[in-house]
């Protein structure tokens, strides 16, 4: 089956690590966003991908090509019209008769996709939310959908639309995206693909949701951080470094220099990177980045970034009370 991802948005919300590196590039856990979408996809069955690119989209495309031999189709969005246009780029790559699995690029889900690949109805990954202000969001009734609304100003439903999208058939997809199109339809300036299926809906389209518990956002430095936090679980290290302590779970890149330090827990070390006499928890540290003599906690070094503390040297007498910023 074909999954289409889209992955063109600048990502800025991930700002400054999104200025020279894509969103789905960032490392979360060991290896990149897309990395653990692209595992996911393949277990499922999935056999090609058509991936929607556009800022920083070759870098992209040459990790893709680099990493998996699946088939992928690159279709290039210049302007960012929103999601329901970038999935209207993929029409001439697409069987209109045949189902269609869409995947946001920055999704990373744990959920068993073999029964949802073979629903009968089109389907949608839904998780509860307390606040679904941010999200599109289902209303249903015995499992079907009556209503989608993106972003609801009133509480109309806290079922999230999560970014994980079964269509039976992809033709009537593509039909109402052309409506949207033709009608100059937006919702907050894009066309959505939150208000394509709507009007699948209202045409007599079918739609059913599926629980998605496992759903991991990347989208902000805090979620990043949550993210690597859960998908870290479980993950040992086996290796000892020099004068360090290691607090499970961890991942630390095969090639990563360690001295002198307290790693974890919850923390990924990149390729190549150097840590010397620091205490790094709950963070990311980028491919060859360099931190020494400090202490770090729900922190986020870029690749070949360099942070520096200092240690002090002092002589001071008993009952004395310093502080050092
Ligand atoms: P987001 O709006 O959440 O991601 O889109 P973004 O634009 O990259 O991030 P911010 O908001 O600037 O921080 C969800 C997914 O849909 C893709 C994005 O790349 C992301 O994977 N997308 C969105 C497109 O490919 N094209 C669009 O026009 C809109």
């Amino acid at each position: 089956m074909k999954a289409i991802i889209p992955v063109a948005g600048v990502g800025t919300r991930l700002r400054p690590h999104t200025f020279s590196h894509p969103k789905v590039l960032l490392n979360v856990a060991g290896k990149p966003i897309i990395g653990h979408i692209m595992d996911k996809l393949i277990t499922a069955g999935i056999d090609e991908a058509i991936v929607i690119v556009g800022y920083l989209g070759n870098m992209v495309e040459e990790w893709l090509l680099k990493h998996y031999s699946i088939k992928f189709t690159f279709v290039n969005q210049t302007e960012l019209l929103g999601l329901a246009h970038a999935i209207w780029m993929c029409k001439p790559y697409v069987i209109e008769s045949e189902p269609l699995f869409i995947i946001l690029g920055d999704t990373i889900f744990d959920v068993d996709l073999e029964p949802v690949m073979k629903s009968p109805f089109s389907t949608l990954g839904v998780k509860e939310v307390e606040d679904p202000r941010r999200f599109g969001v289902a209303v249903t009734d015995e499992g079907k959908i009556l209503k989608l609304v993106e972003k609801p100003d009133t509480p109309i439903s806290n079922l999230a639309i999560v970014g994980l999208y079964f269509l039976h058939h992809a033709g009537p997809l593509f039909a109402s995206i052309d409506h949207l199109i033709e009608n100059e339809i937006r919702t907050k300036g894009e066309y959505q693909l939150t208000d394509a299926l709507q009007f699948m809906i209202e045409g007599g389209e079918t739609f059913t949701t599926f629980p998605v518990f496992g759903w991991y956002d990347c989208g902000k430095p805090e979620t990043l951080l949550n993210t690597n936090e859960i998908l870290l679980k479980n993950n040992i290290s086996t290796k000892t470094y020099p004068g360090c302590i290691i607090n499970d779970p961890v991942f630390i890149a095969d090639n990563a220099v360690l001295e002198n330090a307290i790693i974890g827990p919850y923390t990924t070390i990149g390729e190549k990177a150097v840590i010397t006499n620091a205490i790094i928890r709950n963070s990311i540290i980028g491919n060859n980045a360099r931190v020494g003599h400090i202490m770090l906690d729900h922190s986020i070094v870029g690749n070949n970034a360099f942070v520096a503390g200092s240690s002090q040297e002092i002589n001071i007498g008993d009952y004395s009370e310093i502080r050092v910023g």
